[in-house]
């Protein structure tokens, strides 16, 4: 790979350069590693969504020194233009590669790799990618930075925030359109209290989930809150004159299983998960924008490249973690210290979170 090329493509991209001014966690990460190297000498192999907010990550391996080979994750989701740049760039990039294990570490999503894993470590950023790598246990050291504070500014503020803003553009002004009504969000994880805490400053919102815990915090939060359970009939009467409804609970067919249609007649039926919530009993036409996809991936980006900053910073920088640690095969959680500091991070760049992550999570 031609370093000085991968440079000048970057620097005189228009994408990049747009997408790095929100992104200063990696400003400063991008210009440490151009200056002390942490992967010299090292092959990195990366599956990854390919979207302008996913270029720091990629250009700041290279950058500290790293042999990248390229590849996008399943499902593929590829913008035509970060491919472009990719390309002109010269980054090894194939969208066959699947094959790791030739390479000292990888920075995975969705558990890309885990047939095939790289010979030292790698870096797993989803919730989906580490149930698999539990499930298929390969023998490989698994850093997982899902499990962290810093992912909750992504779910719990970013996402949120991509859904209100997603509900603007496409429906109109929900402080308008919801300001005597009522929201009933069903799955109360990290997503679905951001949800929650957005939507409350100017409407009713009402809460359900199959867990006894999260239905308690959502009540102790002052949240009108019911359990899932197997009583279809008790499920769908709590949707009763619900204007919007919102499903993020990260399973398929939730809503088709645990309640009777006839009674889901909120106007808007809004899927924030990654997979079909609403499932078969549901058209495309009935799940507004959303049926299979987050309803905010209609956006662009589909969640503010500021709340993506420090994830994906602390994917990469998981590698420089790992190498400086003598890890055994199987899942490690991201020591407390390290994770704090990316969310400082973020606090010095944006606003203050901590006491709202303990609110809402603890
Ligand atoms: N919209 C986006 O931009 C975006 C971004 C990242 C992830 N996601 C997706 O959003 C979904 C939720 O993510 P999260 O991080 O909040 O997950 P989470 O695991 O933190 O929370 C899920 C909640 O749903 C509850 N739940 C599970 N099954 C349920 C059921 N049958 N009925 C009611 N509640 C149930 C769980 O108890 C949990 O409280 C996932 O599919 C995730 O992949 C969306």
């Amino acid at each position: 790979m031609d370093i000085q090329r991968v440079k000048e493509a970057f620097s005189s991209s228009s994408l990049f350069s747009t997408v790095l001014l929100d992104m200063p966690i990696f400003q400063n990460l991008i210009q440490e590693y151009e200056e002390t190297q942490p992967f010299a000498g090292l092959s990195v192999a990366i599956a990854h969504v390919l979207v302008p907010n996913t270029l720091p990550l990629i250009y700041s391996t290279i950058i500290g020194g790293a042999n990248v080979m390229l590849t996008d994750t399943v499902p593929s989701t590829i913008d035509p233009e970060t491919l472009t740049l990719i390309k002109s760039a010269g980054i090894p990039y194939d969208p066959t590669f699947q094959d790791a294990t030739s390479y000292d570490y990888a920075i995975d999503c969705n558990a890309y790799f885990v047939f095939r894993p790289p010979k030292k470590g790698l870096v797993e950023v989803t919730r989906s990618g580490i149930h698999t790598f539990r499930d298929i246990a390969p023998a490989v050291t698994i850093l997982d930075v899902d499990s962290t504070e810093t992912k909750k500014i992504e779910t719990f503020l970013g996402n949120p925030q991509a859904v209100k803003q997603a509900f603007h553009t496409f429906i109109g002004r929900p402080e308008d359109l919801l300001m005597d009504g009522t929201v009933v969000i069903i799955g109360f994880g990290k997503i679905g209290r951001g949800l929650a805490r957005v939507f409350s400053d100017f409407t009713s919102v009402k809460i359900m989930d199959v867990s006894e815990g999260a239905v308690a915090k959502a009540r102790a939060l002052g949240f009108n809150a019911q359990v899932v359970t197997g009583d279809i009939a008790a499920n769908t009467s709590f949707l009763s004159g619900a204007d919007a409804i919102f499903t993020a609970t990260g399973h398929h067919n939730v809503i088709t299983v645990n309640f009777d249609k006839t009674g889901v007649t909120a106007p808007y039926l809004i899927n924030v998960g990654a997979v079909d919530e609403f499932g078969e009993h549901y058209s495309e036409q009935e799940v507004f924008m959303s049926k299979n996809k987050p309803f905010n991936f209609n956006l662009t980006p589909p969640t503010g490249n500021e709340y993506i900053d420090a994830i994906l910073a602390l994917h990469v920088d998981g590698l420089r973690y790992l190498m400086n640690r003598d890890l055994s095969h199987g899942i490690h959680m991201v020591e407390p210290d390290y994770d704090r500091g990316f969310v400082s991070q973020f606090e010095d760049h944006n606003f203050p979170i901590t006491d709202l992550l303990d609110r809402y999570f603890s």
